[in-house]
């Protein structure tokens, strides 16, 4: 059958009816908002690369996290800046630092919010590789011991899931151990399982102050030739334990959000990440785009790849365009 029995465009006559057919809904469920915690109080300071976007403290945490909640977000995902940085990133776990403050805070403010923490040593290590260092090369085995810690101290100050974004071998495996036999069975574990090494981390690493002090991430995150590679890496991650999936960066590895979907039945994330978010702004402050339309366009084609959960920085601005849509 084809044309004039065919028109495709008897179903976009009206909204009613474009609504009625619409494959993919988009809404604030499935999105997690990133922040950037920092040591001290009363702190706010602005990253210049991603407008709208803080280092705070974690009583600025708290405040901000109000507004997220009353937006409708489920939940936000925490990033640490500590207050000194050595060659083992030794503020990762302590009980004292910025993220664990932050998330003792959001449980005290009996906020409706998941708190899902982003678990590296980058931030913390003073080389800013994700893990330990000797002679020059990124070291894999005695990395995991200090994620794990990392991730448990996370799970004891309250955290609901743990997202580990190092790129190490084992280390969904290691942390998973670590969680159970510390008695958090029920933390769960949101890998970055196809995390590749890309040019879209840059402002990123101005918010979080990770960027490497020699070399690049080449020899732990993926290379971004490579599709095949990714389904091998979120095999290896389901089969240490980790409960939901993710890829990263979002747009341009939509193809491995779609493999990835198809293949696993497991609920798939996407980080839609830094420079995603920077471009989309600085294209808007220049008048050049249509914010709106351009980020609500973003969310869904990433939704419709197949990812229903999308951590985005965009997320605050989403949840208030898409109540009025
Ligand atoms: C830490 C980490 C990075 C991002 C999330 N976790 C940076 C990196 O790997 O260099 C990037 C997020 C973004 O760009 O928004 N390993």
């Amino acid at each position: 059958m084809s044309f004039p029995t065919d028109r495709p465009r008897r179903l976009r006559r009206s909204e009613a009816l474009r609504g009625l057919v619409r494959e993919t809904q988009l809404s604030t469920h499935g999105l997690l908002y990133p922040m950037f915690a920092c040591p001290g109080s009363k702190v706010r300071t602005a990253v210049s690369s991603m407008p709208g976007i803080y280092q705070q403290s974690p009583d600025q945490i708290v405040e901000e996290c109000r507004e997220v909640a009353d937006l409708g977000i489920p939940g936000v995902i925490l990033f640490g800046l500590p207050e000194h940085k050595d060659e083992t990133g030794s503020e990762a776990a302590s009980p004292k630092a910025a993220v664990q403050r932050s998330i003792e805070a959001i449980r005290k403010a009996e906020l409706n919010l998941l708190v899902v923490t982003d678990v590296c040593l980058c931030e913390y290590t003073s080389h800013g590789h994700c893990g330990v260092i000797k002679d020059g090369e990124i070291l894999n085995d005695p990395s995991l011991a200090l994620l794990a810690e990392a991730a448990l101290s996370h799970a004891r100050a309250g955290a609901d899931i743990v997202a580990p974004s190092d790129m190490m071998d084992g280390r969904v495996g290691a942390i998973r151990r670590k969680l159970d036999e510390n008695n958090f069975p029920d933390v769960a574990i949101l890998s970055y399982a196809a995390k590749y090494c890309s040019a879209f981390y840059g402002p990123f690493r101005e918010a979080a102050q990770s960027a490497p002090q020699f070399g690049d991430r080449r020899s732990y995150q993926m290379d971004p030739a490579n599709a095949r590679e990714a389904m091998r890496e979120v095999a290896l991650d389901l089969e240490e334990g980790a409960d939901i999936i993710m890829v990263k960066p979002a747009l341009p590895y939509l193809d491995i959000i779609i493999r990835v979907r198809e293949r696993f039945d497991v609920p798939v994330a996407a980080y839609n990440v830094s420079a995603e978010f920077s471009m989309v702004k600085a294209a808007a402050e220049k008048g050049w785009i249509n914010e709106q339309r351009i980020v609500l366009e973003i969310l869904t084609g990433i939704q419709r790849a197949g990812a229903s959960i999308i951590l985005t920085y965009h997320a605050k601005d989403a949840a208030r365009w898409l109540e009025h849509c």
